[in-house]
């Protein structure tokens, strides 16, 4: 593995080894000193073009923790807002002797074109661009489900396990979601089976051809198919265009109103999944919108779990990106 760019470039073999690798990190991270010299000498470059809260300080723990030097880049105030291109930006990181660039960029494709353009030597890792890709985000996922649905007492992580059998429903925005895109491919990769759930604007054109099903009736699917694990969506207003509030004349749904009546998760709909059932959100929540605050701050809820989990993740993917390479350089 070279740059970390989609989940769908994971295949199965692959995946379940930077899950068992995670767990390792995780494991340091319960010790009283975190960091470890594993990165040290190395500089990691988190190259954030849009805004990000909990992927962008993630990354950052997870490169410091490993010891590497961590330079923070975001457009706003840079000369980005100037108008200096990607290209220019990467010429400058590169410059800096970057070991790995974590970029996120509201253009679908810009960490692709920075792995495959020449502009930088380092591993690129996808952080989420656009409506794309987000593959640490889906990691993250997996290695939560994989905790909670497939660990036991002899082994609390699953490790060396996949999720097949699981059944995991992804409701909400998922038109606007890297986040559903690649949990889509990686879920599958591990042998769950995926029920997207949205209304019918939010579902996107060809997602019949994806390797999932899709339901427009929430608690259809919550009653019936009892799904072991339930995914909340963001709304996402400020991909909606028009006067961002996600209603009105962009025409996406009628009102914020009926978009929490007919897909937020509450606590009557929770009541409705199995007792074993764990609810996810990727965050940053809408509370009230897709997930009120019962639901949100429920037993069942691994919303903060999950926040922890990418830590250890993306501890997992800049080691096998960089440590791994630099045990073959001379
Ligand atoms: C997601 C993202 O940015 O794609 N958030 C995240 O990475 N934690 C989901 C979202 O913004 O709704």
């Amino acid at each position: 593995m070279r740059h970390l760019l989609s989940a769908a470039d994971l295949d199965r073999a692959t995946a379940v080894h930077l899950l068992d690798t995670a767990s390792q990190m995780a494991a340091t991270q319960a010790r009283e000193i975190k960091k470890l010299p594993t990165l040290r000498g190395r500089t990691v470059v988190n190259l954030f073009f849009e805004d990000s809260t909990r992927t962008r300080i993630s990354f950052e723990a997870a490169a410091k923790r490993l010891s590497a030097d961590v330079i923070n880049f975001s457009a706003k105030g840079s000369s980005v807002s100037k108008g200096e291109s990607l290209k220019d930006t990467a010429l400058t990181l590169q410059a800096m002797g970057a070991d790995a660039v974590v970029v996120r960029h509201q253009a679908s494709g810009a960490p692709h074109r920075l792995a495959h353009s020449g502009w930088v030597d380092g591993a690129v890792v996808n952080a989420g661009d656009g409506t794309h890709q987000h593959p640490t985000q889906a990691l993250l996922d997996a290695f939560t489900l994989r905790r909670h649905l497939r660990g036991d007492a002899d082994n609390p992580d699953g490790v060396g396990l996949d999720l097949t059998g699981l059944h995991v429903a992804i409701v909400g925005d998922v038109l606007h979601s890297r986040v559903a895109r690649s949990n889509v491919n990686l879920l599958h990769t591990l042998g769950a089976e995926v029920t997207l759930v949205a209304p019918p604007t939010l579902v996107p054109v060809g997602a019949e051809s994806w390797t999932s099903r899709t339901s427009y009736h929430l608690d259809q699917v919550l009653a019936d198919q009892q799904p072991d694990a339930i995914m909340m969506l963001r709304v996402q207003r400020e991909r909606m265009g028009g006067d961002g509030t996600g209603a009105g004349r962009t025409g996406f749904f009628p009102s914020p109103l009926e978009y929490t009546r007919a897909y937020g998760l509450d606590a009557r709909r929770l009541a409705l999944l199995p007792e074993h059932a764990i609810v996810m959100h990727p965050g940053p929540m809408n509370r009230g919108l897709e997930i009120s605050a019962d639901a949100a701050d429920s037993p069942r809820a691994v919303i903060v779990e999950q926040v922890a989990n990418g830590v250890a993740v993306r501890m997992a993917v800049l080691y096998l990106l960089l440590a791994k390479e630099k045990e073959t350089t001379p």
